[in-house]
């Protein structure tokens, strides 16, 4: 409709100063927040018709679930080329990949096992009680992972890998990106 604008509940605001050189990764972050807000969205505005929302949240979250899954793998990819071509300290690729597996453990378990509920058990409470504060807490751990890191992420963010690559020259950036095409396509 002319003139109109389509309502949108942001749990996480875009700014570029969150991009990274890596554009695929860039993507998947932006991809991240447009995602999440647009669940949360729907959730508050009621936009799920009824007797479709056990579907509805089932493609939500199996899509989520695989999305993260394939996030944190190829950002483990791209961490463990800077630590072994672009002299990036080791240590953080252990405690990166540590509060990854803490999400899946602790935030994503748990919608996930909301979801279960409500598809065992229907209809017994709105689906904002049941999911809302669990994609809050999804999206800040989310943003905060994202940018500059505190307690909920264990202090670690994709920020000290994006400012590492972000001081590159133009010409490491070209070498990182040729390594991460490489790596792409040889089989382990
Ligand atoms: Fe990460
Ligand atoms: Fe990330």
């Amino acid at each position: 409709m002319p003139g109109s604008t389509e309502e949108l509940f942001k749990l996480i605001e875009w700014k570029s100063e969150y991009d990274c050189a890596v554009r695929t990764l860039n993507c998947q972050h932006k991809d991240t927040a447009i995602f999440l807000n647009k669940w949360f969205t729907d959730i508050k505005l009621q936009r799920i018709k009824q007797g479709r929302v056990a579907t509805y949240l089932d493609d939500k979250i199996q899509y989520f679930e695989h999305f993260c899954s394939q996030h944190f793998a190829f950002e483990e990819d791209v961490i463990t080329i800077l630590c072994t071509r672009f002299k990036f300290n080791p240590e953080h690729y252990e405690k990166h990949i540590a509060c990854h597996k803490n999400f899946y453990s602790s935030l994503l378990k748990v919608l996930a096992e909301q979801i279960s509920y409500f598809k065992k058990h229907g209809d017994t409470t709105t689906i904002e009680d049941l999911i809302g504060d669990s994609l809050k807490d999804i999206s800040r751990w989310w943003f905060y992972h994202i940018t500059t890191g505190e307690r909920r992420t264990g202090g670690v963010s994709d920020n000290e890998y994006r400012s590492y690559i972000n001081s590159f020259s133009p010409h490491q950036k070209i070498d990182l990106l040729n390594e991460i095409v490489s790596k792409s396509h040889l089989p382990d």
